[in-house]
């Protein structure tokens, strides 16, 4: 670039990515692919199956499933008036749109409008953005990534029972293992169908009667709402007061009892570990019955890596049939952070940087460079002006295993300098014989 052009570009105000969203690079890039490879194994063993669902949805698809008293709904939703409606011709204002803060509601909607039952499909998974207006800090963005899975059906192909339950959250722990992430902890409740609801906000609003002016705003206002949403508050100087008020697990009715008990009976039998937390009702309306969140100790104050529950009355919420289901979602930016070591063998180098020296050798550097990558190589293609100095600095710099040089005399005779970069070690290859070696 010309001095002139680079005082420009320095007078020039950059643009950085918006607060709470992130550039995710490489090496980090083969991180996530790493974890995406493994869920996506694991998915196909539980015999589930990919459903890509829009980014954006009507905002009443999240009011109506995700509730509109819940935090993600009433304050953390990107929500716009779009304007298609008018130039579309159609009559009156634009509709509102919502970037997605979950996947679930998607789900379900996609399951009615397609009728997935009727092809037998109940067990989905996705991977993809959400968006939620949070304050960011470590491990909570505002565009974040979700690596999440529904069983969602009739009655008849037994997705209520609790076998399913159990089976997600074996399946949770097998993904967990499989990555070799340590420590994780599994906080298990019920939160009850509705009619246990019901009682137990009756006791709550009671309970929280004498105490409510002691509370948050937010607290007051859930109160008179949604009171078990008071659960979900995070004011510290709160914390004492709501540790008084009665727990779902003291209202569960008969059915909902004997459902959750076979669930840990099953956990207990295949062996997956989890913590009673009577304490733990998720910040979404949906949920009935079985809730839980699995954390991890390294991830600091956003140590919830997922959640889930059952949410066996959205579907006719959404104007759909019965269709009891259960999912979760897991926070692929905090898996990723609660990964370790595990993954760095995903990070991959490349093997070769072939550095053609001298003029005219682009040509035949090419042509080698596609023999070996046809051989499954990685291969980094350098540029024939460049001095063999240079080219080993470039090589290195990347972490190429070996650089091959290729001037005028090696594509005459046949036999290739091969350095190894990491010892130094420089010896004279025949072609046919570059690919074992490299391979070594
Ligand atoms: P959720 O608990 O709202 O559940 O989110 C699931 C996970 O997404 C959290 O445990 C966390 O790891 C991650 N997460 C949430 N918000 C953020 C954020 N701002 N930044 C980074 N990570 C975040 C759901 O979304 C339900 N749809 C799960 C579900 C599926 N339930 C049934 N099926």
């Amino acid at each position: 670039m010309s001095a002139r052009g680079e005082e420009l570009t320095t007078q020039v105000e950059t643009i950085r990515a918006v607060r709470g969203t992130r550039d995710l690079l490489p090496p980090e890039t083969a991180r996530w692919n790493f974890v995406e490879s493994a869920t996506r194994e694991v998915f196909r063993n539980y015999n589930f199956h990919e459903i890509r669902t829009p980014i954006f949805e009507k905002t009443e698809l999240f009011a109506r499933g995700v509730g509109e008293e819940t935090d993600i709904v009433s304050k953390e939703m990107y929500t716009w008036e779009d304007q298609s409606g008018k130039s579309d011709g159609a009559a009156g204002a634009g509709q509102s749109l919502t970037l997605r803060p979950e996947n679930t509601a998607g789900v379900v909607r996609a399951y009615i409008e397609h009728k997935l039952w009727e092809r037998g499909l109940n067990k989905l998974y996705y991977i993809g953005p959400q968006f939620r207006r949070e304050r960011p800090q470590k491990g909570r963005y505002r565009q974040f990534y979700q690596i999440g899975a529904e069983v969602i059906g009739p009655p008849s192909s037994g997705t209520e029972s609790p076998a399913r339950d159990a089976e997600l959250l074996e399946l949770l722990a097998t993904l967990l293992d499989r990555l070799r992430i340590q420590d994780w902890r599994l906080e298990l409740n019920s939160i009850g169908c509705e009619e246990d609801r019901a009682r137990y906000n009756q006791a709550l609003r009671q309970a929280l009667g004498p105490v409510v002016r002691k509370l948050c705003d937010d607290c007051q206002r859930r109160a008179a709402t949604n009171p078990l949403r008071v659960f979900d508050c995070k004011v510290p100087a709160d914390q004492p007061i709501i540790d008084t008020l009665p727990r779902i697990s003291q209202f569960l009715d008969e059915p909902c009892r004997q459902h959750f008990d076979e669930v840990q009976r099953i956990l207990n039998s295949v062996r997956v570990p989890y913590t009673l937390n009577d304490r733990l009702v998720r910040g979404l309306d949906y949920y009935t019955r079985t809730a839980f969140e699995f954390t991890h100790g390294a991830l600091g104050a956003q140590n919830a890596i997922l959640g889930g529950g059952r949410y066996d009355g959205l579907s006719e919420s959404l104007g759909g049939p019965q269709a009891p289901g259960i999912g979760f979602a897991i926070g692929e930016d905090r898996l990723v952070m609660s990964l370790g070591d595990s993954a760095e063998a995903a990070v991959r180098k490349p093997d070769v940087y072939l550095a053609p020296l001298g003029p005219g050798m682009n040509q035949e550097a090419a042509r080698l460079a596609r023999e070996l990558r046809r051989q499954n190589l990685i291969v980094e293609l350098g540029e024939e002006s460049f001095r063999l100095k240079k080219s080993l600095e470039l090589a290195s710099k990347m972490g190429a295993k070996y650089a091959l040089i290729a001037g005028e005399n090696e594509l005459s005779t046949g036999v290739f300098a091969l350095k190894n970069l990491a010892t130094g070690e420089q010896r004279a290859v025949a072609r046919d014989r570059l690919v074992p070696e490299i391979q070594r």
